[in-house]
């Protein structure tokens, strides 16, 4: 692992686009892939970790972190071979949630709570596409504080819980 252990987890940080310094030292950036790709525009797309970790089963002791950021994929892929990766644009940027997405994403929640301290915090970003914000809410037993929705078609939700 190249930085010791911040006191803000990022579960799963893609090409941190909603990040002020893609370097902070006060995060420790995860993600499950480490790549660097052209999208179909031309522009070059990059996911550099510091750690590469599932959200389903991360490698962290209970009670780690002061904040967790979770902004794990949100789009439905249908391939049904696991070995195939998805080649849409948005599908290489985001990721995509296979037909184990209930599973998926019940695990991420319970690992992210898990490796919080209590009293810490979760952001969590959904974006309603496929699937609504409601029926995610129900993966979890935590209890949400509040939420914000954003993006043109308001459909993007931040929703911040505070570990009991
Ligand atoms: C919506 S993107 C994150 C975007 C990011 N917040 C940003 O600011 O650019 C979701 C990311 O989750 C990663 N991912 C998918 N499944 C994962 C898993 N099981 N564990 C960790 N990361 C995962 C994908 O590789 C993808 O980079």
């Amino acid at each position: 692992m190249k930085k010791a252990i911040a006191p803000i987890l990022d579960a799963c940080c893609g090409g941190k686009m909603f990040y002020f310094d893609k370097n902070d030292s006060r995060v420790l950036f995860q993600d499950i892939r480490a790549e660097e790709t052209n999208l179909c525009d031309g522009r070059s797309f990059k996911v550099e970790p510091d750690i590469i970790g599932d959200f389903t089963s991360m490698v962290f002791p209970d009670n780690t972190f002061n904040m967790v950021v979770f902004d794990p994929p949100h789009l439905r892929w249908w391939g049904k071979d696991p070995n195939k990766k998805p080649t849409g644009y948005q599908q290489i940027k985001y990721g995509v949630l296979r037909d184990d997405w209930r599973n998926t994403m019940a695990n991420g929640f319970a690992e992210c709570f898990r490796v919080l301290k209590p009293g810490g915090f979760l952001i969590f970003k959904w974006c309603e596409h496929d699937i609504k914000v409601s029926t995610i809410l129900k993966l979890t037993d935590q209890k949400p504080i509040f939420g914000h929705k954003s993006g043109k078609r308001a459909n993007t939700h931040w929703i911040c819980f505070m570990k009991e």
